[in-house]
């Protein structure tokens, strides 16, 4: 079975490959590509990503020199990434961040304004982490005969080489070219992640954000599971990620105090436009009283006035989550009451919907779960 396979990607071992085709990795590894179509990289161009899209047309009316998104947001089509040239063309559609780019990041280049991803421009020879592999030196085809030449396995690709050695890819350091920051012309760093990546941390970006799920790795060969490449977040798997998330509840003279820790090793909600909310709801005899909402956003602004965040001078309100976050709640709780609480977030805020005219696609305001939590006194 595993021979047919092999002989039937023949024809394809003799293909030269560019960056942008992301198509090919398909043939070998459907599952890993079903996912990265769905995820928030595959949809990162102008032309898939409505959000991206609207920030665009109402910036480069005011802006000269083209496409300036392109080294993170298509850095896979060289035309926009050298030229600033955008044009509606397959690689915006179908792979603007492509599986080689982000398996060929050799190191993180650091800049004021924003990092740069410094790729090996090698098409066959890709990156990744594997504990059990590491300083193995680089990985090419294998076959194995057993059995006087009936048993035959496969090792590795026949399709391209596989390099164990970068520290990068263990550390999570290789999302950092693009998830660092974003400064816009005065500094204010629209994206802010606030990521401190420290080497006693026991989880990194990809273990949160790329969790083994089922399902193998790759046809050729089975693995139970594979890193899970639609990327845990706001666009999918968003109710996975709270479990890094916890909620302390302690009452107090006049109510009680909600603690809000987070196990992530950067800040929450800190892209513009993003909003974390809190819903806070006490059942009392029966009875379900909702309270405020809390709310975690930046609002940026110019000359003390609210403003694009590409044109933000300063930033005029910042109520996200970094390490913990305690909120007070002056009401009190009686025996027998119930404190529910649920924690998610909404892609654009009602205010980035209006300033974006984006009413339209109203699924981008939807409030999506990342944590529940329920207390009885
Ligand atoms: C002809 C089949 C084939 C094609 C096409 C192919 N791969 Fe692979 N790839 C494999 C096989 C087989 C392995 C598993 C190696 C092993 O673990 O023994 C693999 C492993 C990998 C790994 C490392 C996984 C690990 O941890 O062992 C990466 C990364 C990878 N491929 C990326 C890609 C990308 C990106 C493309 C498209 C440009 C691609 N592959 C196209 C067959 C293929
Ligand atoms: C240094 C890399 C980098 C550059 C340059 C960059 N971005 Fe981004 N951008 C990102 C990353 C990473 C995210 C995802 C942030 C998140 O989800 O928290 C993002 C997200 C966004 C979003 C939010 C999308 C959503 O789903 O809500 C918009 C809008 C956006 N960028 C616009 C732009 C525009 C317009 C430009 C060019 C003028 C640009 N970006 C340049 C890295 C970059
Ligand atoms: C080439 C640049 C680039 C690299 C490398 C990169 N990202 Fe992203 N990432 C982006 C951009 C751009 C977006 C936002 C796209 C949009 O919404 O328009 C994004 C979005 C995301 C999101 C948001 C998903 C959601 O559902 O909203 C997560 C989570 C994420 N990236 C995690 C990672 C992790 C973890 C790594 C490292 C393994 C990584 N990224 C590597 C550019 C990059
Ligand atoms: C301990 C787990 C954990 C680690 C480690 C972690 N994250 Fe996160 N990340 C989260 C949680 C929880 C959220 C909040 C969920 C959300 O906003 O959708 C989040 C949100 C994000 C988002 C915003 C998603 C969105 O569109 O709103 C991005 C981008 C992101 N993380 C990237 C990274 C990168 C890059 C690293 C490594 C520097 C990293 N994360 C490390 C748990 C983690
Ligand atoms: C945003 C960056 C990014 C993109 C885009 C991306 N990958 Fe990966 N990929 C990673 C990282 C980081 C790992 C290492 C995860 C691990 O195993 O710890 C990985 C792991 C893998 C593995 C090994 C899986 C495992 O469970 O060990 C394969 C195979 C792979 N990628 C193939 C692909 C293919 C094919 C595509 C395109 C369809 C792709 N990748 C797109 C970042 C990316």
């Amino acid at each position: 079975m595993k021979k047919y396979l092999l002989l039937s990607f023949i024809p394809l071992l003799f293909l030269s490959v560019s960056e942008g085709q992301s198509g090919i990795c398909k043939q070998c590894h459907p599952t890993i590509y079903r996912e990265y179509y769905q995820s928030a990289h595959r949809k990162a161009s102008v032309y898939n990503d409505p959000v991206h899209g609207a920030w665009w047309k109402l910036m480069s009316k005011k802006k000269q020199g083209g496409y300036t998104c392109a080294k993170c947001h298509s850095p896979s089509d060289p035309e926009a990434l050298e030229h600033g040239i955008l044009t509606d063309n397959r690689i915006q559609r179908e792979g603007p961040i492509s599986c080689v780019h982000c398996h060929t990041i050799d190191h993180i280049q650091q800049n004021d304004a924003s990092n740069t991803n410094i790729t090996t421009g090698k098409t066959r020879e890709f990156f990744t982490a594997e504990a059990s592999k590491k300083g193995s030196g680089v990985a090419h085809f294998q076959t194995h005969t057993s059995w006087f030449g009936l048993n035959r396995s496969v090792e590795n690709s026949p399709f391209h080489k596989i390099n164990y050695n970068n520290e990068n890819y263990y550390n999570g350091n290789v999302c950092m070219g693009c998830h660092a920051h974003t400064d816009n012309e005065h500094g204010v760093d629209i994206l802010m992640l606030d990521a401190f990546i420290d080497k006693k941390d026991k989880e990194t970006c990809i273990s949160c954000h790329m969790p083994q799920v089922p399902g193998t790795k790759v046809t050729l060969k089975h693995t139970p599971t594979h890193a899970y490449h639609g990327f845990a977040g706001i666009h999918n798997m968003t109710e996975a990620l709270g479990k890094y998330i916890d909620f302390n509840v302690s009452r107090t003279a006049d109510g009680f105090d909600i603690t809000i820790v987070n196990h992530a090793n950067h800040a929450l909600f800190g892209q513009a436009y993003r909003e974390g909310v809190l819903k806070v709801s006490i059942n009392h005899n029966g009875k379900e009283r909702a309270l405020q909402p809390a709310v975690f956003t930046r609002v940026f602004g110019k000359n003390g006035k609210e403003s694009f965040p590409w044109e933000a001078t300063e930033t005029l309100k910042d109520s996200l989550i970094y390490g913990k976050k305690k909120l007070h709640y002056p009401v009190k709780l009686y025996k027998g009451d119930t404190l529910t609480l649920v924690l998610g977030a909404k892609r654009v805020s009602e205010a980035g919907m209006k300033a974006l005219h984006l009413q339209k696609h109203s699924e981008l305001t939807r409030f999506k779960p990342l944590k529940y939590g329920s207390y009885h006194f």
